[in-house]
């Protein structure tokens, strides 16, 4: 007789050590289902989805297991207690997560903008203007490099050195050379490029323009 109740008590020790187990393993489950739902919310993530579901089956399995054993033992609290310790920690951390995932969705907001002209892809940003012979003629790198998609080297250094200024130097850069074929010519023949021939006003920015671009380089030299 006294066997038997020996067995049984052990059996319900057994049995009460499991479900606290369990009890435990439901706590920690439900922080992490906290850190699951602030997923969601930011990035809207199947894989948390999931989660949040399986934790949520889990968790009602273990607490009904948790409440029919827990006024069976005293230890039973004192764990509990210690479980919901860890719980506490647990959802500090899914706080932290939540604010991560917010600053990273954040960043890839802004890398989704407008790309920056960047002087190292496509030369220099600031037109050269050219006031000799005549008064002026203007040159962008980002309509030729960035909008048309025109390589350094097709005016790199055949064409023009890269040195703002030097073509003026030479006596032939003149409307002359351009209609056969020569400095900007060799593409504006209207057949690459509008024809030199044409749009003087495209190239030409006059007395008042040269003046517009020495007071902007001015303004931002300062
Ligand atoms: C469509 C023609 C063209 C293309 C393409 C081109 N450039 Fe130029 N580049 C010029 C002209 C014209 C000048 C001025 C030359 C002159 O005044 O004699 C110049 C000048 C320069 C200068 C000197 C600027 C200064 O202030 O002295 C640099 C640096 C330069 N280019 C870099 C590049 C780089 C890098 C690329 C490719 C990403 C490139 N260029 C593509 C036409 C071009
Ligand atoms: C390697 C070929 C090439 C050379 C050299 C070249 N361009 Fe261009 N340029 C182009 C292409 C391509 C376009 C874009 C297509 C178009 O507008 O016909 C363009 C466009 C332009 C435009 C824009 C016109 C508009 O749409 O408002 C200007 C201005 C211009 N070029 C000026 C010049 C000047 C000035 C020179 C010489 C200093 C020059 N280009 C040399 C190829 C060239
Ligand atoms: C593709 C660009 C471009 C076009 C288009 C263009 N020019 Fe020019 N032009 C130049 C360049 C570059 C120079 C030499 C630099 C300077 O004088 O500032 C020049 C110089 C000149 C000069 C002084 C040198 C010379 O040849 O006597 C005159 C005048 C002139 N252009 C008139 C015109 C007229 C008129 C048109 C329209 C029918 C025209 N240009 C169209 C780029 C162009």
């Amino acid at each position: 007789m006294k066997k038997i109740s020996m067995a049984f008590m052990a059996a319900i020790l057994t049995l009460s050590t499991t479900s606290l187990l369990a009890a435990e393993e439901a706590s920690t489950e439900t922080a992490q289902q906290t850190t699951a739902e602030a997923a969601v919310e930011n990035t809207a993530a199947s894989t948390a989805e999931e989660k949040t579901e399986e934790a949520a089956v889990e968790k009602e399995q273990t607490e009904t297991t948790a409440e029919d054993v827990k006024d069976t033992d005293d230890t039973s609290e004192a764990v509990e207690a210690e479980a919901d310790n860890t719980a506490d920690e647990d959802s500090a951390v899914a706080e932290e997560t939540e604010i991560e995932i917010e600053e990273e969705a954040e960043e890839e907001t802004e890398a989704e903008e407008e790309e920056e002209y960047d002087e190292d892809t496509y030369g220099p940003e600031a037109p050269i203007v050219w006031t000799s012979p005549i008064e002026a003629v203007a040159f962008s790198h980002k309509i030729h490099t960035m909008d048309a998609g025109l390589d350094c080297d097709s005016c790199h250094d055949d064409l023009f050195e890269m040195e703002a200024g030097a073509a003026a130097e030479k006596d032939d850069f003149v409307m002359e050379t351009l209609y056969e074929g020569g400095y900007c010519g060799a593409c504006h023949d209207g057949d690459m490029a509008f024809a030199s021939d044409t749009r003087c006003a495209a190239c030409h920015i006059g007395v008042m323009g040269a003046k517009r671009e020495n007071e902007e380089a001015e303004d931002a030299g300062h």
